[in-house]
């Protein structure tokens, strides 16, 4: 086993999170303390040991706040309270305290484009009047046609269908995910005022940041225009153009005014409280805007979801984000997966192929500067779950679209013989989504200790990534080095000690000569000559002195 990070609690560094390695914890599949098959801040608190000896950082968790749980907590009825389903306030005040003892970071996740139907502003704006104030904090409107019987315009819910919802006198109202997720209007000022102190609640209970969910959607075009095109008018869904082109009801102006007086109070708190967009916009350039000393600290970087198994692919992944980072001198973030698109091991091709991919590039990822997001179980190197039962199904995408994330929240399985593999108390067999039986030979359990496992392999990079001069910090510029075709390989250095990562795409074995000697590598390296062989769908990192 490789030795614990040696860090002092809480470094009070405010710049903490230009290099941190931030895990993402889904709350309700993370770890079950009270035996309901569901996750639990209780266990989360229990398991922190683990996380700070696996040496990340900080924990992002998703939203534990009271819901409904339409779609998974991002559907918020009371933004000050604790989900019963996953503890009490004083659960959470434990576990943070816990988490700062042993030196690690807290992020929560902010909704605040809508709220849940169950909010009770929503509840008051349903059984108010149209024109009513308490419709105001919504995005009610007409409808058009005869009878106002068609929706306002042709806007479409991210998870498929009309982005409007007709209510009992005859108005609609605006919902850009679910039904019961309403958007808010971030033109009145009574919503800009209820989140600052939802900032400030958290902020006093002493959380490090915020992930800020649909980020660049709280603002929409004045007169809500139609976008021209949907899945119902011409089969083209209009979240295609996520990323790519523009939406009138996404990364409008003006929604930077809103993070400009966010940041005034996150730079109010002591130690480096900081903020991550979910941030989708149309070129680089657009995204950047949300970063910067007056607006939010991060922006994901989701494009390494997207890349393929190439070098081409890949380089280009990576030399977008530098860029983009270099515009805001922003520190970039990186992410392989998280709780919305398959887990990367099937998405580089499932099985042994699959794991052999993503171990190598999980060392691709760690060796670049900047913010490492890592998503629950990847240490572990799960798969997606394919095969759940429909039935058992959760995500509102599904019904809708035949989409479902359900399959990268299955619980995560921690020791034993038995389904759910440690996630509930011993003797508790029904977890929310049922695990896999493949799932036992990958436990926390099973992997401790043992040489070669994809969760020992985690440890070890985690360990160099915070102790190797040439990759602690923001240190290091990456320089792309030429290595053949089909392997990817840049260095980093701080003074004479240089740290070269090399990443075989090629398919098939390559030599890799001249780099100094292994440190860390994903698949077993043999020497040959003077240099080391590299195999197929393999990384290692390599060190000069
Ligand atoms: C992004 C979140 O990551 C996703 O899980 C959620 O469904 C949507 N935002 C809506 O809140």
């Amino acid at each position: 086993m490789t030795a614990a990070i040696n860090r002092t609690p809480l470094a009070s560094d405010d710049d903490w999170w230009r290099s941190a390695v931030v895990y993402q914890v889904y709350v309700r599949s993370f770890a079950d303390a009270n035996g309901d098959g569901v996750g639990d801040l209780q266990g989360i608190r229990e398991r922190l040991p683990y996380l700070r000896e696996l040496g990340v950082d900080a924990l992002w968790l998703t939203p534990f706040f009271t819901s409904p749980q339409i779609d998974g907590g991002y559907d918020v009825a009371d933004y000050r309270d604790v989900d019963p389903m996953f503890g009490t306030l004083a659960d959470f005040d434990a576990m943070i305290t816990d988490a700062h003892a042993l030196g690690l970071r807290i992020i929560v996740d902010l909704v605040p484009n809508h709220t849940s139907s169950a909010h009770p502003w929503f509840r008051a704006a349903l059984a108010a009047r149209p024109g009513s104030a308490e419709r105001e904090r919504y995005l009610f409107a007409d409808g058009k046609g005869e009878q106002g019987e068609l929706p306002p315009n042709d806007w479409e819910s991210i998870f498929g269908g009309p982005a409007w919802t007709r209510v009992a006198d005859g108005q609609w109202y605006l919902h850009l995910f679910d039904p019961a997720q309403p958007d808010l209007n971030w033109r009145h000022p009574e919503v800009r005022a209820e989140f600052e102190d939802v900032l400030r609640f958290w902020l006093d209970r002493g959380v490090d940041g915020f992930r800020i969910d649909v980020a660049h959607g709280m603002i929409k075009a004045e007169g809500l225009p139609d976008v021209g095109f949907n899945s119902m008018t011409t089969g083209r869904r209009q979240s295609e153009l996520l990323g790519k082109g523009r939406l009138p009801y996404f990364d409008q102006d003006e929604v930077h005014d809103i993070y400009r007086a966010w940041r005034p109070i996150l730079d109010s708190y002591p130690g480096g409280r900081m903020a991550v967009a979910e941030a989708w916009a149309e070129t680089p350039q657009r995204l950047a805007r949300y970063i910067g000393p007056d607006e939010l600290h991060q922006a994901f970087s989701f494009d390494f979801l997207d890349a393929t198994w190439s070098a081409d692919s890949f380089r280009k992944v990576i030399d977008t984000a530098l860029a983009e980072s270099t515009i805001v001198g922003a520190p970039t973030t990186w992410v392989l997966s998280n709780h919305d698109r398959q887990r990367h091991v099937t998405r580089y091709g499932d099985g042994e192929v699959g794991l052999r991919r993503a171990r190598a590039a999980a060392l691709l990822m760690l060796a670049l500067p900047g913010c490492a997001y890592l998503y629950q179980g990847e240490e572990l190197g799960l798969p997606e779950v394919l095969d759940l039962p429909d039935e058992l199904r959760q995500d509102p995408a599904f019904l809708r679209t035949g989409e479902s994330r359900d399959g990268c929240r299955v619980p995560i399985p921690w020791s034993g013989e038995l389904a759910p593999y440690g996630f509930s108390p011993e003797g508790c067999e029904l977890s929310w989504l049922p695990a896999p039986a493949t799932w036992r030979a990958l436990s926390v359990a099973a992997q401790t200790g043992v040489p070669g496992s994809t969760l020992e392999l985690y440890r070890a990079a985690l360990r160099i990534r915070h102790e190797h001069p040439a990759l602690a910090g923001t240190a290091g510029a990456v320089t792309w080095l030429e290595a053949g075709p089909g392997v990817l390989a840049f260095r980093r250095s701080a003074g004479d000690t240089v740290l070269t990562c090399a990443v075989n795409v090629s398919g098939a074995e390559v030599v890799i000569d001249g780099y100094g000697r292994p440190i860390v590598a994903s698949a077993e390296l043999t020497e040959q000559g003077g240099g080391h062989l590299l195999p197929v769908d393999a990384a290692a990192w390599f060190e000069r002195r």
